[in-house]
């Protein structure tokens, strides 16, 4: 695809890579370095000059220098008088707190919104962005806003590996419904429910028992992100009381912060699956296609 440029951040190279070959686009490159006080340095090395530009980066483990990384790239690509900015940000930071819990607390993901809206993008791509309480994410993020889903690859990858046979998915809490739905749906209408969770602290939450009908079936269990794996050691606690059969863990974002990964690995699941919006030893399915799909919808 001629003067269509495809940039990486350091979170996003893996797929902008990918994205570059499978559109047949050239692959651009960004210089990131650090000053000795730890402030950031950009250089756009390519041309962006009247170019469609394509921006990939997650906003990941450890989100705030990424954030500034994303923002001053994306500025300086504005700057430099590219044609149209489409931004796909796979990972979205803040989403989770997207509400005053407590008095007096920033509503984190509202501001980093309205940085990405000031910059003036043609288009914003995230990938099943944690939308809870925000019901118009165009109205913070401005009109080319749009949330992919990654649930449909998901169910590609389990389709392909795994027999469904007697499965049902399960959701681990409230705001999983939505994965659940879209995954049963994908999955040719298996049925599908939700767990009950109460967070106690940022690393430990309890489900609360719920009779869902899991008792000689096998599960899937889908959830938007794995941060510290609580929230699914806990699940697969409930459901194996309950006597599930065969757990599949399948997410999204694999952030698996700190010990998660051992701890997940502890609980002999068949299967742990995440995707490559966050690189990780679970990264089995990528959301590059999902991403390309989008991109020649838009340039089309
Ligand atoms: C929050 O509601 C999310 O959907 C996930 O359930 C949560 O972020 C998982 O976090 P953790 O792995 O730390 O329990």
């Amino acid at each position: 695809m001629s003067n269509l440029l495809i940039l990486g951040g350091r979170a996003g190279e893996h797929l902008a890579i990918r994205i570059a070959k499978t559109l047949n686009a050239e692959l651009g490159e960004i210089e990131v370095k650090h000053f000795p006080d730890n402030e950031i340095y950009i250089r756009i090395k390519s041309d962006v000059e009247s170019k469609d530009i394509i921006y990939i980066n997650s906003l990941q483990r450890g989100p705030n220098d990424l954030i500034v990384e994303t923002i001053y790239t994306l500025e300086t690509i504005k700057e430099l008088g590219a044609r149209r900015i489409i931004a796909v940000i796979p990972y979205m930071a803040y989403a989770r707190q997207d509400d005053r819990f407590n008095p007096g607390e920033a509503i984190s993901i509202k501001i980093l919104a309205k940085m990405f809206k000031s910059i003036g993008l043609d288009k914003l791509y995230t990938i099943d962005m944690h939308l809870h309480r925000i019901t118009n994410p165009k109205e913070i993020f401005g009109e080319g806003f749009e949330n992919l889903t990654a649930i449909g690859e998901i169910a590609k990858y389990i389709k392909q590996n795994h027999s469904i046979e007697n499965s049902i998915v399960i959701g681990p809490d409230e705001e999983s419904k939505q994965w659940a739905q879209i995954m049963a749906k994908e999955l040719g209408g298996l049925e599908y429910d939700i767990l009950v969770k109460r967070r106690i602290t940022a690393e430990k939450v309890v489900i609360e028992p719920k009779e869902v009908d899991v008792s000689g079936r096998n599960v899937i269990i889908i959830d938007d992100i794995i941060s510290t794996g609580g929230t699914i050691e806990e699940a697969v606690k409930v459901l194996r009381k309950l006597n599930a059969r065969k757990l599949i863990v399948a997410c999204v974002h694999p952030i698996l912060v700190g010990r998660a990964l051992p701890r997940l690995l502890r609980l002999n699941l068949t299967d742990l699956i995440g995707t490559d919006t966050i690189l990780s030893p679970i990264s089995k399915v990528s959301v590059a296609p999902v991403i390309v799909k989008a991109i020649l919808k838009f340039l089309k």
